[in-house]
């Protein structure tokens, strides 16, 4: 559910007509509901009433301190992966005892700008990460929270590139591995050992692979009490997946909480939920004109104003983004396109062999389901600026984050005085 629809063929984000936001604020850009991020946290806590749990927006999906603040107001704690993270989650409001720190190279400074702070857990996620915390904590006279992330060998998430919790995969420690270590932690004057916490992959389509894992964890979690570890919390992580148009629709969340809810009842643990994509991802949209409509030979190229700078989704894990024309001409033929940027590799596109009604120069389209992993992975190649970020909400609509000048994008650059 969101609130990007049509209203007499035009294009709206909520209540603002895009075409009409587009004039104010110069294509490319993305836009935000900020009714939809309401509802998708809201229905997320819903799923779960009653339970208490812990819902740690992944920030790392976007960070955008508008954003932040949104959620933050909707009782979202933040899941951070760096001390920037960390920053912003703090910047925006979020109470340091609903933050979560995951990742597996935490660095001394993050750990303590982290300890300093008085999060909530560290996802601690290798021995050596356990042994680095525990000898800075001690040295700052604290005691770490720490969940170790473990690692339960399930395949899952929707492209190799985004699936986490398998063997190979470089996160988390060994399943077989991580009672010895959780005994370990528990003997640590620096660590007091909290909960276990898991996350296996993104845009997971089905609950097979989050049965699969939590069902493992049930006996984890009694193995580490009878060797005296205190498992308070269970953090499930993020990665349900969201509709993105082409494929059947994901597991709605209430069917997810209905399972995990099932499968954690008896550990009488308190639940940490990582959700990102799920909260964003369809609360945004990348709006883009086009440049030119060239007619190849073997291909007809729709060529837009954004770029895989922007929105790297598709270029990078051949993702499929429906792309919508921000006015709708009925009358309009049905053709087939590679829809891409400017950028100056084969890579650079949105789709390929997609059909869609003709577009011609000038038109907008809008990318849907950009709101998660789209701004937030965007660079400057090609010296193109950073996007402008909107925000919509009724009727209103704010710049975000504006778009850099020319002179603000170079401004730490410096040329040594040799040259
Ligand atoms: N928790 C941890 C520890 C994570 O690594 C992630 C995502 C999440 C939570 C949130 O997962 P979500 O609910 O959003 O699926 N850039 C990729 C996705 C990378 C996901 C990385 N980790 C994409 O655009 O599909």
């Amino acid at each position: 559910m969101h609130h990007f629809d049509y209203r007499d063929g035009r294009l709206y984000a909520e209540d603002v007509d895009v075409t009409a936001l587009a004039d104010a604020v110069g294509a490319p850009f993305y836009v935000y509901s900020e009714a939809t991020l309401r509802r998708h946290m809201q229905v997320f806590q819903k799923a779960f009433a009653g339970a208490d749990p812990l819902v740690a927006f992944s920030v790392k999906a976007n960070s955008n301190l508008a954003v932040l603040k949104i959620l933050a107001s909707e009782g979202a704690g933040a899941d951070v992966v760096s001390g920037g993270e960390l920053q912003r989650a703090l910047k925006a409001g979020i109470a340091p005892e609903k933050i979560v720190f995951s990742g597996v190279g935490k660095t001394r400074d993050e750990m303590k700008a982290a300890l300093d702070a008085g999060i909530y857990q560290f996802n601690v996620e290798s021995a050596p990460e356990l042994d680095a915390l525990n000898t800075l904590a001690l040295s700052l006279n604290k005691r770490a929270p720490v969940a170790l992330r473990v690692n339960p060998d399930v395949a899952a998430g929707g492209h190799d590139k985004i699936s986490t919790g398998r063997k190979e995969d470089k996160f988390g420690v060994a399943w077989e591995e991580a009672r010895g270590l959780y005994a370990q932690a528990r003997d640590m004057k620096g660590i007091d050992v909290t909960g276990v916490d898991l996350h296996i992959g993104s845009q997971i389509a089905d609950l097979a692979p989050f049965e699969a894992a939590f069902s493992k964890t049930a006996g984890l979690i009694s193995d580490l009490r009878a060797d005296g570890c205190t498992i308070e919390r269970l953090d499930v992580g993020g990665g349900l997946g969201i509709p993105y148009g082409n494929t059947a629709a994901p597991p709605h969340p209430d069917a997810y909480a209905a399972l995990i809810k099932k499968l954690t009842a008896p550990l009488d643990v308190r639940l940490i939920f990582e959700p990102g994509r799920m909260i964003a991802g369809n609360a945004g949209i990348l709006v883009t004109r086009v440049v030119f409509v060239k007619e190849g030979v073997a291909r007809k190229f729709l060529i837009v104003d954004a770029a895989m700078n922007d929105l790297i989704r598709p270029a990078l894990y051949d993702a499929h983004h429906d792309i919508i024309p921000v006015i709708k001409n009925e009358d309009a033929a049905q053709t087939t396109y590679d829809v891409v940027g400017p950028v100056c590799e084969s890579s650079d596109f949105f789709a390929k062999q997609r059909a869609m009604p003709e577009m011609k120069p000038g038109d907008l389209a809008a990318i849907m389901s950009a709101g998660a992993y789209g701004a937030v992975q965007a660079s400057q190649y090609n010296t193109r600026p950073l996007i402008p970020e909107v925000l919509v909400s009724g009727e209103r609509y704010a710049v975000i984050r504006r778009r850099p000048s020319f002179e603000e994008m170079i401004a730490l650059e410096d040329t040594p005085d040799w040259l």
